[in-house]
């Protein structure tokens, strides 16, 4: 019996060729490598603008100061998410305003809209497990109340709404290369996305200590930098991406018609096109369903146990608030394996792992 994992990188001989072009370049850090890599991320998305940085958490940070974000404001986010998320909005003194989730386990529109206070400045939705939310309907509130939006892509590399790719729709989008994301750089590395050509050269100018040329500095800015072997790895795996999202899809689609009547398969609604980054369902006795899978070789994650709006962070900065469908889905969510290379028979065998399971 051969072990299935949670989730696997690509790699191949044009990975390592590429690393090595960018090794032999003798230019480490935002060449030539990252200027094509982030034009054909902004292609890929339908942008016109992309601007790598060392992570999504630290992009975003930029992104955040740039956007003048700061105390007193206010910024509608979902708990069930990436501790992430919220990190830089917390960093600069502003108030994520934790909303439930529907059952897409994105955050239920319903209760962004309830949430808009004077102070709300933005929001932040997050493309969980790689499905997008009614982004129309949420940028008509955005509209009337005149706010911004970041749509969290990190999860979502790829997916659609309505035939639109995320990333293209909100004021920005923001996509994360760890690992284990539907495209990954082998390393850590994030982007934002936009259409605004003056934020993005802001941005450009703030990750790399705010300056154009090599000596003049217009302000202070940081390290936010990236590297030319994570982006020569990149620009191979980009090209790979639309093909293994179709694999997750495939691969989805059988774990859906196999456990349907074992689990609660994870939905997509008609004008999404998901790209699960995670394949998650709802079990009942999730916990013993988990230990019975890693005895029979099958790897499973829990993505996430603890809801971050009962985090310790949070706790001890903010008021606690109460999310029902959040904390009733931490206790029966498992993510079952899924990665672009995956085959059907690797999806059966987890499959005929969760039914023996069950007939215990
Ligand atoms: C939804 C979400 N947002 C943000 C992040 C942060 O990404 P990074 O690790 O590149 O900072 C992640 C990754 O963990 C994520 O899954």
């Amino acid at each position: 019996m051969s072990k299935i994992s949670l989730s696997k990188c690509f790699v191949n001989t044009e990975v390592e060729e590429a690393a090595l072009r960018a090794i032999r370049s003798g230019q480490y850090i935002l060449g030539k490598e990252s200027q094509e890599f982030e034009k054909e991320l902004a292609a890929h998305t339908g942008t016109t603008q992309c601007v790598l940085g060392s992570s999504w958490t630290m992009i975003v940070y930029l992104l955040h100061q740039l956007q003048g974000i700061g105390p007193g404001d206010e910024i509608i986010v979902p708990s069930h998410t990436a501790f992430p998320t919220m990190e830089p909005l917390i960093h600069l003194g502003a108030r994520p305003v934790f909303v439930d989730i529907d059952d897409t386990y994105c955050m239920d529109l319903d209760q962004v809209e309830a949430a808009i206070t004077p102070r709300t400045v933005g929001i932040i939705p997050v493309y969980i497990y790689g499905h997008p939310v009614d982004v129309d309907r949420l940028l008509g509130m955005v509209a009337k109340h005149r706010l911004w939006v970041i749509e969290d892509c990190a999860q979502a590399q790829g997916a659609k709404y309505k035939g639109r790719t995320v990333g293209s729709m909100g004021h920005f989008g923001a996509f994360s290369f760890f690992p284990s994301k539907n495209l990954t750089v082998l390393g850590d590395g994030g982007c934002i996305t936009t259409n605004h050509t003056q934020m993005a050269d802001r941005l450009r100018m703030l990750r790399n200590h705010g300056r154009q040329g090599k000596y003049d500095h217009e302000f202070p800015g940081y390290n936010v930098r990236f590297n030319e072997i994570n982006a020569a790895i990149g620009r191979v795996m980009l090209k790979h991406l639309d093909g293994f999202n179709e694999n997750r899809r495939k691969i989805a689609a059988h774990y859906n018609q196999r456990l349907s009547v074992l689990v609660t398969t994870p939905p997509e609604r008609p004008w999404a096109k998901h790209v699960y980054h995670m394949y998650v369902v709802r079990a009942n006795n999730r916990d013993a369903l988990q230990k019975h899978l890693k005895e029979n070789g099958v790897e499973t994650g829990i993505h996430y146990p603890v809801p971050n709006h009962l985090q310790p962070a949070i706790l001890n900065q903010f008021k606690k608030v109460s999310l029902p469908k959040t904390e009733e889905v931490v206790k029966d969510i498992l993510s079952l394996p899924i990665h672009g290379e995956m085959s059907i028979a690797a999806a059966d065998q987890v499959c005929d792992a969760i039914a023996a399971s069950y007939k215990k």
